[in-house]
């Protein structure tokens, strides 16, 4: 399973990308207002530290803007893959992209009908949403289940990138269901290197060999 970060702050994302943690990073309209900078600016920032796609989404809701929109934002890097809504608009969008060249993900899916229509777009990456599912009573995880039986059915290359990712659990769960992406915030991905069983045993081993008096090296 591959592993983006869900944010455009620069400082985690260096640190995790040092740490040989990330394949890719994500962002949105809501993660650049937080991050607080210019779209173009931060992008590019990114995508220097990052040598996997970096998805930056355009703010257009017509076909013709998107691809306007689309076109400045390739511009930024070669790594740059443009993340497009689940509306017909962005469906038609995804398929010019695509034929062009350009990696695409086709954001906001909440069913397993949008995924299906974002693959015979030819999206490269799918990005259902998994907590925004679980927030209204649902369990986002179905969907990403019956997304892996549909793509498996008919081969589509398309890869399913589980998205709106909240707790270590929807992580592990992705992996199990066989999600070829998670998409992680920054907490999230660290958190999953935590177990108490580590840290008890780490503290007991220390504290062993401080007993012993030796040093290694
Ligand atoms: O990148 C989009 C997605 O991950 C958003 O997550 O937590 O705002 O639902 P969230």
């Amino acid at each position: 399973m591959k592993f983006f970060v869900d944010t455009a702050d620069v400082k985690d994302i260096r640190e995790l990308n040092d740490m040989g943690l990330i394949d890719g990073v994500t962002t949105n309209p809501s993660l650049i207002l937080k991050a607080g900078r210019d779209i173009k600016e931060v992008t590019k920032e990114i995508c220097d530290i990052v040598s996997g796609p970096v998805s930056a989404e355009v703010t257009a809701v017509d076909y013709a803007e998107i691809m306007r929109e689309a076109a400045v934002l390739a511009k930024i890097a070669d790594n740059i893959c443009i993340k497009l809504p689940l509306t017909l608009d962005g469906l038609k969008a995804c398929k010019a992209l695509t034929s062009d060249g350009h990696k695409t993900n086709v954001t906001l899916c909440f069913s397993a009908t949008q995924a299906l229509l974002a693959a015979k777009a030819g999206a490269t990456f799918i990005s259902p949403f998994i907590g925004r599912l679980d927030d209204m009573g649902f369990d986002g995880m179905e969907l990403i289940a019956e997304i892996r039986t549909i793509y498996d059915n008919y081969d589509f290359d398309t890869e399913i990138l589980a998205a709106s990712i909240r707790t270590v659990d929807h992580v592990k769960r992705a992996a199990l269901i066989g999600a070829d992406v998670a998409t992680v915030p920054p907490a999230t991905l660290k958190a999953l290197v935590k177990h108490p069983l580590t840290d008890k045993g780490l503290e007991q081993f220390l504290a062993d060999w401080a007993k012993t008096g030796q040093k290694i090296g």
